[in-house]
């Protein structure tokens, strides 16, 4: 059954002065979930926000509050970024000692779970953990910064990914995340992602071209 293409702008692309505002507009332009790229300047070179900057943006919309952690350790801010109101919590498995702990933490509180793949990790990292999560994010670029280019290479995971996904008849979103624009989200869907991650792509112009933005990521035909 094919699965709803979802759009998930990542908010380091956008106007970090009018943060609040950003988060309403891309809201109304038609985003499915609003990411957050969450930081560290330690497991990524570069640092964005924490959970008091969650919990100020939750009252600016409804949509789903996708919250990828780019951070080590991880398990002692799970529960202050799902009091901030994160929905979804995705993490390396690489930042965590046990990953069934971290899952187990996250799904204790009712909230969905991803695990996170850089483009230099197997896929192999987290078959073992497919039965409990709810999302498998891939990073088509290396973790830090906006506006890089997508890494060609992951095409063939997304597919591998994918395909194991159907023949275990699983109901996990395939995220793709990091240098997705409007030229490549058609061959990124047709590999098998039903999940897309875009900043610059959707803040581009500003915000009288947001839904429009959004559209175009989503065309398939
Ligand atoms: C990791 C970040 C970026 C960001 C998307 O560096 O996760 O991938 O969300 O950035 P764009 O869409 O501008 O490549
Ligand atoms: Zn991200």
């Amino acid at each position: 059954m094919k699965k709803k293409i979802k759009i998930a702008p990542s908010i380091l692309a956008s106007n970090f002065s009018i943060l609040g505002e950003e988060i309403t507009a891309i809201s109304k332009a038609g985003a499915d979930y609003i990411h957050f790229d969450i930081m560290d300047g330690h497991f990524v070179p570069n640092l964005t926000f924490g959970p008091d900057t969650v919990k100020f943006l939750r009252k600016y919309t409804k949509k789903v509050f996708d919250v990828h952690l780019m951070i080590k350790p991880v398990d002692k801010f799970i529960i202050p970024f799902i009091k901030a109101g994160a929905d979804i919590i995705s993490f390396h498995p690489e930042t965590v000692k046990n990953a069934n702990k971290t899952i187990s933490l996250i799904k204790s509180y009712k909230k969905k779970v991803g695990l996170v793949l850089n483009p230099n990790i197997n896929e192999n990292k987290i078959y073992p953990y497919l039965s409990k999560i709810d999302l498998i994010l891939v990073m088509s670029v290396y973790p830090g910064f906006g506006g890089q280019k997508f890494i060609n290479s992951q095409l063939k995971k997304i597919e591998r990914i994918n395909k194991k996904i159907e023949k275990e008849k699983l109901t996990i979103d395939l995220e793709v995340d990091g240098g997705v624009n409007f030229n490549n989200a058609k061959k990124i869907i047709n590999a098998g992602a039903n999940v897309l991650v875009a900043g610059t792509s959707c803040f581009k112009g500003g915000k009288r071209f947001y839904k429009k933005n959004i559209l175009s990521l989503k065309k398939t035909k």
